[in-house]
């Protein structure tokens, strides 16, 4: 029997023919995300994890560009050491400084010569190593003053050292190369001017000039490392945001990503809905017509009833499904959920059972009576007229504030009418919400309900869940509570409000591992939204299903409230406090890099 269990757990994944992919997965050992999803994972997927990243973000490719702008200034260190100990010969300056600064060269073309080496894997660029090129530079630097002259051309070599630190990612070791250098500079200067010492330098600064030429020659040096420090500061900060308005650009095509997967899946429902194989036959008490519209697992046809004419929807099984027994549960679930759940914003079930598929009556005599298929499952639901939110999210990318906090409002009411009938729905996405045209939203499809009186064999084994808005506990395959419907609603809330899903990854592994660890990009990032709704999300995607709104009632409240930027203090409280312990996803950003 459990040989059985794994078999059809493990088994290939038929083809899901529409772009409504509902995972149904084989769980593995703990952690089972990895395994979990890569048993999910599009051969393209995998071949692609094989390539170097390209880079995430701004940072990232500052980071890379910086990488090569330090080897390079490394490998001028390098010719301006050799050319610095060349000069030491034809200059006039005291012996032991001459040996000091050339072993002081040497040195430091020794050790950076082993940095060059190793930034060729960027893991080594460190904070750390870029400390010490930068004391090398500042003590070689301030020997090379000593040596040719306190008011020589040799403090700009340390212009050169402070204005390259300064534009790096390392901020620390740019006020730090900064500091020490007005520190060194002045001291010698000082010393130099008040007479202290007399200047060994090369170019010494003997008799002719005057104190106050001397101080002020040193005031220029100062402000010109002053300068370098800050040009680059500048610069930098021009680049990131220039860098960014080009992510801007990325960020829209990745809305529009967003929008195509959903867009394929409606597009192929389109295009076939129409007459189907069943259309003009019988079922039941209802004659079939044309197709509305097709799920993962379902086709549910316009009908009426024989005897009245009255409108009804039928759903039946994808043809490739009919057959396949584990579908039946499905359609037994989805019968027994509707039957127990009494809410307007839930599609209401007329009659569903077992039948065979025969022609209409008028047309029995053409068969000879022979039914035209074998008998299967059925559902017969009440006929909405609208749209599923996945179609008006393919028309516009978002929802206006009014409409979402609608939307809340009421499937917050089915999720809250579901809870009070024990039922999960485990599946709220935008192909399973219907906006009827009388503006009433209504929940589709509890075919992978779990029904509290009877308990699914799945839950010990198995993943259920859409993987763009599936709960964390779903993700792991842990038995789901309202609260996975809850996460849902955040979800779906995310989606409307921002035009992207809070989650998203070609490698379904590493959409489930984000969904269990990571937070979304914050919201308001991705669209102008004010603060509360950032806070909104913060709760209503919270990972552990108790830091989340206790039900779809106070959930939908929070969203009205935080689409005007009037959330209640306590909920303000309670994100703040769940936004600090977990902050929002910062795209891209290298854990541990020297910021
Ligand atoms: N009662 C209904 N009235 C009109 N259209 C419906 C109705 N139920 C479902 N549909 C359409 O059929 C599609 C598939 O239905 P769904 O129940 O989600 O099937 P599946 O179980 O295969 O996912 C829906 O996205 C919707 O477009
Ligand atoms: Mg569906």
């Amino acid at each position: 029997m459990a040989s059985d269990a794994d078999a059809d757990a493990s088994g290939p994944q038929r083809p899901l023919p529409s772009g409504e992919a509902t995972a149904l997965l084989p769980q593995g050992e703990v952690p089972a995300i990895a395994p979990l999803a890569r048993a999910l994972a599009p051969p393209a997927a995998a071949r692609a994890a094989a390539e170097p990243p390209p880079p995430g973000t701004a940072v990232d490719a500052m980071r890379d560009e910086e990488i090569a702008r330090t080897r390079l200034f490394i490998r001028m260190g390098w010719l301006l050491s050799v050319v610095a100990i060349g000069t030491v010969f034809v200059i006039d300056a005291p012996r032991a400084l001459a040996i000091v600064f050339v072993a002081g060269l040497v040195f430091g073309m020794v050790v950076s010569f082993g940095y060059h080496q190793a930034f060729a894997e960027p893991r080594n660029y460190t904070e750390r190593a870029l400390m010490r090129l930068a004391v090398i530079c500042i003590v070689n630097g301030h020997l090379a003053v000593l040596l040719y002259g306190a008011y020589s051309a040799a403090p700009l070599m340390i212009v050169i050292g402070i204005h390259f630190v300064a534009r790096t990612e390392a901020e620390r070791v740019a006020r730090w190369i900064f500091a020490s250098a007005v520190i060194s500079y002045t001291a010698i200067a000082a010393a130099i001017t008040s007479g202290a010492i007399a200047d060994p330098g090369a170019f010494a600064s003997d008799a002719p000039v005057g104190r106050t030429a001397l101080a002020v020659g040193a005031l220029f040096v100062l402000a010109t490392f002053w300068l370098a420090y800050y040009t680059a500061r500048q610069f930098r900060a021009a680049s990131l945001a220039a860098i960014d308005d080009l992510q801007r650009t990325t960020r829209l095509a990745s809305q529009r990503s967003a929008m195509m997967t959903e867009l394929l899946g409606d597009l192929e429902r389109a295009l076939r809905a129409g007459p189907g194989r069943h259309s003009d036959q019988v079922v039941g008490r209802y004659r079939l017509g044309a197709v509305l519209g097709r799920g993962a697992m379902g086709e549910v046809y316009e009908a009426s009833e024989l005897a009245t004419g009255a409108p009804a929807a039928v759903k039946l099984l994808r043809p490739e499904l009919v057959g396949d027994p584990a579908q039946r549960a499905r359609f037994a679930r989805e019968l027994a959920a509707g039957r127990a759940i009494d809410s307007p914003h839930v599609v209401r079930i007329l009659d569903g059972g077992h039948g065979e598929v025969h022609p209409a009556p008028g047309d029995e005599l053409a068969t000879g009576g022979t039914p035209a298929a074998p008998a299967q499952p059925f559902v017969a639901m009440e006929r909405l007229r609208g749209h599923t939110l996945a179609e008006l999210l393919r028309r516009a990318p978002r929802l206006s504030g009014e409409a979402l906090a609608a939307l809340g409002r009421q499937v917050g009411a089915a999720i809250d009418a579901a809870a009070a009938a024990g039922i999960v729905h485990r599946d709220l996405k935008p192909q399973n919400l219907f906006a009827c045209d009388d503006g009433t939203w209504k929940v589709l499809d509890f075919g992978v309900a779990q029904v509290a009186a009877d308990p699914d064999p799945r839950d010990e084994r198995g993943v259920i869940g859409t993987p763009h808005y599936m709960a964390p506990e779903q993700a792991q395959g842990r038995r789901a509570d309202p609260r996975a419907d809850l996460h849902a609603l955040g979800a779906i809330a995310y989606r409307c409000a921002t035009g992207q899903h809070p989650f998203d990854a070609a490698d379904p592994a590493v959409l489930l591992y984000a969904l269990v660890h990571r937070m979304p990009a914050r919201p308001s990032a991705l669209a102008a939204l004010p603060a509360d709704f950032d806070r909104f999300c913060a709760v209503a995607l919270a990972k552990s299903p108790d830091q989340r709104f206790a039900s779809g009632a106070q959930l939908a409240r929070a969203l009205a409230a935080a689409l005007r930027g009037a959330l209640d203090r306590d909920t303000r409280d309670r994100a703040d406090a769940l936004i600090r312990a977990r902050p929002w996803e910062v795209r891209g950003a290298a854990p541990g890099s020297p910021r």
